[in-house]
């Protein structure tokens, strides 16, 4: 692979800190980067069961190539899996293995995998360390950088957890061309995300490369993943447990969550659809009271048809609650603080902030707008 296609970056957080390596062709030499971080050359891998079937037998073979030697287990696909009873499978399992304190878990697969394996590993006596091989573009672009770990409760999503950061995440670009289209396309969301909230020069960037990127140019890719985890490593590192800042990595979430638990954490809408959609409100709710210009929301909701993305309710299969079933979803959202809800918005393209202060009217009306 040639070298140019290496990037290492560095999530600043002192004795917590750690490498983030990019590109093509890394579950080869997984070992040589997870070596230096054993104790004994043994580690035991989550995984789902379709990365399982594509990956598993490559990264067997990349820890093989340095003596490390594998247990796996792997968990259905999907969301669905982020419950208790596969969290407390895989914790079981873990032990049944005798993974030590001193033990590397890794997880290999998606968001869904990363954030349950992280969570096993925070819990596991007391803390274990783990090593992410984020397989999704979601995952290599936001889900596996900043430790936010845990699994999902049928109150709402992502309300069990803990902040545990990974010893090391390795996104290897090339297995990113087993992704659906769907799926690739989804984590696209989150790469737009970084544009919108930060970074206007790369929105532009992604307008001119994203449809290179889709259709898999692995130098393009490679530069996307590594803007979207510069900006999330910097990000963490001011901030790292949400007291600020963080929260604007959260842009389109408010939104896409509640979005998300109303078609039921189904195939109807995958996570970065909801962002993507989320998104798409935020810049229209921020033009709408009168904080960016009208071209904002125009200009975003362009980039995302242009990509074959979802972009509004109505491109959402089946039926959706009212405006204020919406609402009430969005209020079970961690974003609420004394009861008011924080919502992320944008004075343009690449300047998004953080405000209590939307009023409710406002809201609804977007949303029996957006739904009618
Ligand atoms: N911890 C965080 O900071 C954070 C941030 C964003 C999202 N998330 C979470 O991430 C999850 C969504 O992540 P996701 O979109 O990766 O979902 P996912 O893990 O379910 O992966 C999506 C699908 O792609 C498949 N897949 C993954 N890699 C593949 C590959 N290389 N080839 C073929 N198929 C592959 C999976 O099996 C799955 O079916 C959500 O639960 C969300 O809450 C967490």
């Amino acid at each position: 692979m040639s070298e140019q296609l290496r990037e290492t970056l560095r999530v600043e957080l002192g004795a917590r800190g750690y490498d983030i390596v990019i590109g093509p062709g890394l579950l080869a030499e997984a070992g040589a980067h997870v070596a230096p971080l054993l104790r004994r050359k043994r580690v035991a891998v989550l995984t789902d069961e379709t990365v399982a079937a594509l990956h598993l037998e490559a990264l067997r073979d990349g820890l093989a190539a340095e003596g490390i030697e594998m247990v796996s287990l792997a968990l259905p696909a999907g969301e669905a899996t982020k419950s208790w009873p596969q969290f407390s499978r895989a914790v079981e399992w873990l032990l049944e293995q005798k993974i030590e304190r001193s033990d590397v878990v890794v997880a290999l697969g998606g968001g869904v995998i990363g954030d349950l394996a992280g969570f096993a590993a925070a819990v596991l006596r007391r803390g274990v360390r783990f090593v992410q091989i984020p397989t999704s573009l979601l995952a290599q672009v936001d889900s596996s950088v900043g430790g936010k770990t845990g699994i999902n409760s049928p109150q709402g999503k992502n309300l069990v957890g803990a902040f545990h950061q990974p010893s090391l995440v390795l996104a290897d670009t090339q297995v990113l061309a087993s992704l659906t289209p769907r799926d690739f396309i989804a984590g696209y969301g989150e790469v737009v995300k970084y544009g919108l909230l930060g970074d206007a020069a790369f929105f532009d960037w992604l307008e001119e490369n994203g449809p290179a990127l889709a259709a898999g140019d692995m130098a393009a890719r490679v530069a996307a993943v590594k803007r979207s985890c510069e900006m999330k490593a910097e990000i963490v590192a001011r901030d790292e447990t949400e007291q600020g800042d963080r929260a604007l990595l959260n842009l389109g979430h408010t939104f896409g969550h509640a979005l998300e638990s109303a078609t039921g954490y189904s195939d109807r809408l995958l996570h970065g659809e909801g962002v993507a959609i989320g998104c798409a409100l935020a810049f229209e709710l921020s033009s709408r009271l009168g904080l960016c210009a009208q071209e904002a929301p125009s200009r975003l909701r362009q980039h995302l048809r242009a990509m074959g993305m979802k972009v509004d309710l109505r491109d959402i299969p089946g039926d959706l609650p009212g405006a204020e079933a919406l609402m009430a979803l969005m209020a079970q959202d961690k974003k609420v603080v004394d009861g008011k809800l924080r919502f992320i918005l944008a004075r343009g393209i690449g300047e998004a902030f953080v405000t209590s202060d939307v009023p409710g009217e406002a809201v609804r009306k977007l949303l029996d707008d957006a739904l009618a």
